[in-house]
């Protein structure tokens, strides 16, 4: 019996050449979760090993069950601990355990149901059981649905670093209800809104324009349902975009990273826990916006056009007190550098960046010393 889509909801392919598949966007979409898995051609009675953590399968657990059930299919929760970290080795043990009690076979299926920390231990746990299994991303967090549900990044924490551990296992296909979002904590959605401004930056003025003619950016309500779906597409479209061209980060992916030097150093020096990964990117975005400016790369006014979008989406935007030396120490000791040159994603105008590795740590210095005032 042939599914037909679902006209309501939005969907956008991620275009790789082998194994593409889409990306569903639409409010009340996870009651039809179970008939999306049909349609990509999924056969009922088929296991899935559904992961999720308290805070979500609480509010949303029963709906995603009941609509994998509807549709014929075997399914099975577990639970784990929410946080980052729990995002090591041991939670991804708890997955396979769990998933050899439920005898799961190579035509069988992880489904994870949450944020980017659930999304990247259980794509962990399917692309390494049985040598690779089927993932389904469903995405609740603002950040795993623009960012991390999409484009195979998989993997856990090791004590020397975050993600060191990890596989590229793209999802059968990524399933996002906005609706999910009402029970996010605002503090945690604000820190999803820095993704989305990294992608008006790096290649959408549309997108970036459509957030600054927003009344109130910083709050679900106050984007309203259809701004909010059409945000959520925009990035979505970008993200797919970059990950069709560079799978595996072999150059262009990396752009990806705007913000995240800068913010990799602010979480570091500052203590995990201190800010979310998105509001440490919010102050990366600043803080390589000002280089850019003091390169004579960018305009001031494009570099406060962003600070301003930022602040008006709560987010922080002050470089907070660190020792430049411990920074630049920490800028050479970041994952993105190579054959020993700082690399930086910078903003040339809002719409495009550029990827630079002849920045100098004097022009790191003198960027610090203006961030003070
Ligand atoms: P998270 O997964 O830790 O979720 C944040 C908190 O929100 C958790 O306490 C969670 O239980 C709760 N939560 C999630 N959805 C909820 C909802 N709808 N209602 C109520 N509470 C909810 O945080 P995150 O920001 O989603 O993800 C961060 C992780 O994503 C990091 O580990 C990061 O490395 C990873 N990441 C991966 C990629 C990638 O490409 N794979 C990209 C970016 C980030
Ligand atoms: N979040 C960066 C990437 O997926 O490449």
């Amino acid at each position: 019996m042939a599914i037909a889509p679902n006209l309501q909801h939005r969907q956008i392919a991620v275009a790789l050449e082998q194994d593409p598949y889409e990306v569903i966007i639409g409010d009340g979409s996870l009651e039809t979760l179970g008939d999306a898995l049909l349609r990509i051609g999924i056969q009922s009675g088929r296991k899935i090993l559904l992961v999720s953590n308290p805070d979500v399968a609480g509010p949303y657990g029963e709906a995603c069950l009941n609509a994998l059930q509807k549709a014929g299919f075997d399914v099975e929760l577990l639970l784990i601990e929410a946080g980052e970290d729990q995002k090591t080795l041991a939670t991804v043990a708890q997955i396979h355990d769990a998933a050899f009690a439920q005898k799961l076979e190579r035509s069988s299926l992880m489904l994870a149901l949450g944020g980017g920390v659930v999304g990247d231990m259980t794509g962990f746990a399917a692309a390494t059981w049985l040598r690779g299994i089927g993932v389904i991303q469903v995405p609740t967090t603002l950040l795993a649905m623009v960012d991390a549900s999409i484009g195979g990044k998989t993997g856990v924490n090791h004590p020397g670093g975050k993600n060191l551990i990890g596989a590229f296992h793209q999802p059968r296909l990524v399933l996002i209800d906005p609706a999910t979002l009402a029970t996010l904590p605002i503090r945690e959605f604000r820190a999803g809104l820095a993704e989305v401004v990294k992608y008006g930056v790096l290649g959408d003025p549309e997108l970036f324009e459509l957030l600054e003619q927003c009344p109130h950016p910083d709050h679900p309500e106050g984007l309203g349902r259809d701004r909010l779906e059409t945000i959520l597409e925009r990035s979505a479209a970008a993200k797919a975009a970059v990950v069709a061209a560079d799978e595996k980060e072999g150059g262009l992916r990396a752009i990806l990273n705007y913000g995240h030097t800068f913010g990799h150093v602010v979480e570091t020096l500052c203590g995990y826990g201190t800010w979310l990964h998105g509001e440490a990117v919010a102050i990366g975005m600043v803080a390589v916006g000002e280089l850019a400016v003091q390169r004579g790369s960018w305009s001031r006014a494009e570099a406060e056009r962003q600070q301003q979008l930022i602040k008006r989406m709560q987010l922080p935007t002050r470089w907070p007190s660190l020792e430049p030396d411990a920074v630049l120490q920490c800028l050479q000791g970041d994952k993105k550098v190579r054959d020993g040159r700082l690399r930086f994603v910078m903003p040339k105008t809002i719409g495009a960046v550029e990827i630079r590795d002849d920045i100098t740590l004097e022009e790191i210095s003198r960027t610090l010393e203006a961030l003070k005032v």
